[in-house]
């Protein structure tokens, strides 16, 4: 009997994690393959929320995280330790999901070893290297070493074929954070207990109109974040409404949220939530107010609308779908922005369609369908 192909399933942060676990649950249960996952743990706190409510125990965990981490640090120890990891296992194929250092890093180290390399969410593009920054380029690099890539839309799957990468290597798959969407829901709805834990600040809003918000871009940090901390603020001096905020651990991001926000008593600033939580969160706000790129894909799924505080989006799908708006980051757009969905039900009702461009929930099944066939079985 042939033995399964071993696959190694690269990956360190939270959207991450969240975006692979239905393909590592995939390839568990197809005896064609035998996955192995490598943490680089480029987020600690954050990745082992996901990795415990998936059940996911990593063959090999990196630790890497350093507080305030740059990016020249992060990305040369990433390179040097899943090197090692990969000349231990010498895995037929390595998979890496989107943009972040980790998946760059792990397309390189797996490149230097003539290690095929598959990318997930692949073709996604601003055209702008600066916005966001470094995804764009991570990406860019990662679609230039990738044998097989497995492209969310037919908009991503173009973005690769006008770079003259081959059409019978990109594959459009739908996004896999809708096939963990649709999981993490089941398991909600099988044991609601899983997102109760914000029973208490819902029942403190109760009657109020609650706004969703995330942020962590590099390029936003500085100036950016001031500007949405101050809209916030703003927002947040109409008594008709509340903002739950999970803040992310990136110290640039609390520094700022932590000083401007604190004290208010309609924003909640919490720590960040694990995914049961965020499902839950999506689900009783009004509007979703971000610069994820992960959150742009999950609120239309739901239904709500997300303004994108951000210049460019690199998912245009939403916006072109009428369910995303980017609001840029000076802080009087955002809080129009904000005011005009709150008092416009008409604006409201047109972003609020419940339509999903990024996927049915069977996006793992047909990567690993595409890669048994890559592998002649
Ligand atoms: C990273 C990715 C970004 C992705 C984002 C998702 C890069 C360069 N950036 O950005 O593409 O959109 O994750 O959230 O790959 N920290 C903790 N605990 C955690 C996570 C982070 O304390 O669990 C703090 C640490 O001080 C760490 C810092 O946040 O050094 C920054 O983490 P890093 O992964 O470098 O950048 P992110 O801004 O999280
Ligand atoms: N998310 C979460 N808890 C939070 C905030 C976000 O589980 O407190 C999830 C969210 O559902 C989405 C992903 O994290 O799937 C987005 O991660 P993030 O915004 O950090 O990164 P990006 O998608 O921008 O790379």
């Amino acid at each position: 009997m042939t033995e399964p192909a071993k696959i190694m399933v690269v990956f360190g942060t939270r959207p991450e994690a969240i975006k692979l676990f239905p393909v590592v649950a995939a390839l568990a249960a197809d005896p064609r393959f035998t996955p192995v996952v490598c943490v680089s743990a480029q987020h600690r706190q954050m990745l082992d929320q996901v990795l415990e409510i998936a059940g996911i125990v990593p063959d090999h965990d990196l630790d890497l995280m350093k507080p305030d981490q740059t990016l020249d640090g992060l990305t040369a120890a990433l390179l040097t330790e899943l090197g090692r990891v990969m000349d231990a296992e010498q895995p037929a194929r390595v998979i890496v999901q989107g943009d972040t250092a980790t998946a760059m890093a792990g397309a390189l180290a797996a490149y230097y070893r003539k290690i095929p390399v598959d990318h997930v969410e692949a073709g996604l593009r601003s055209y702008n290297i600066y916005h966001p920054w470094p995804e764009e380029v991570n990406r860019k690099i990662i679609g230039t070493i990738a044998s097989l890539h497995f492209a969310p839309t037919d908009v991503s799957a173009k973005a690769l074929t006008d770079e003259q990468v081959d059409p019978a290597r990109v594959l459009v798959t739908g996004n896999t954070v809708i096939d963990a969407l649709h999981w993490v829901t089941a398991r909600i709805e099988a044991d609601p207990s899983l997102a109760a834990g914000l029973a208490d600040l819902e029942a403190r809003f109760a009657g109020k109109r609650i706004i969703g918000v995330t942020t962590h871009r590099r390029e936003n940090f500085g100036g950016g974040m001031e500007n949405i901390a101050e809209a916030i603020r703003q927002i947040a001096a109409r008594a008709d409404v509340a903002v739950i905020f999970p803040v992310h651990l990136n110290p640039n991001v609390r520094a700022v949220m932590n000083s401007a926000l604190a004290g208010l008593d309609n924003v909640a600033l919490i720590e960040p939530l694990d995914y049961p939580h965020f499902a839950r969160l999506l689900s009783i706000a009004e509007i979703m107010l971000t610069d994820s790129g992960g959150v742009q894909e999950e609120a239309p799924a739901l239904g709500k609308p997300v303004l994108v505080m951000r210049e460019t989006t690199e998912r245009p799908e939403g916006v072109t779908a009428g369910t995303a708006k980017l609001v840029g980051t000076e802080t009087a757009n955002i809080v129009t922005e904000i005011f005009t969905l709150l008092d416009d039900n008409t604006a409201y009702e047109a972003m609020a369609r419940a339509h999903n461009p990024f996927g049915d929930g069977q996006t793992a099944r047909r990567i690993v369908e595409r890669l048994g066939n890559e592998i002649g079985r």
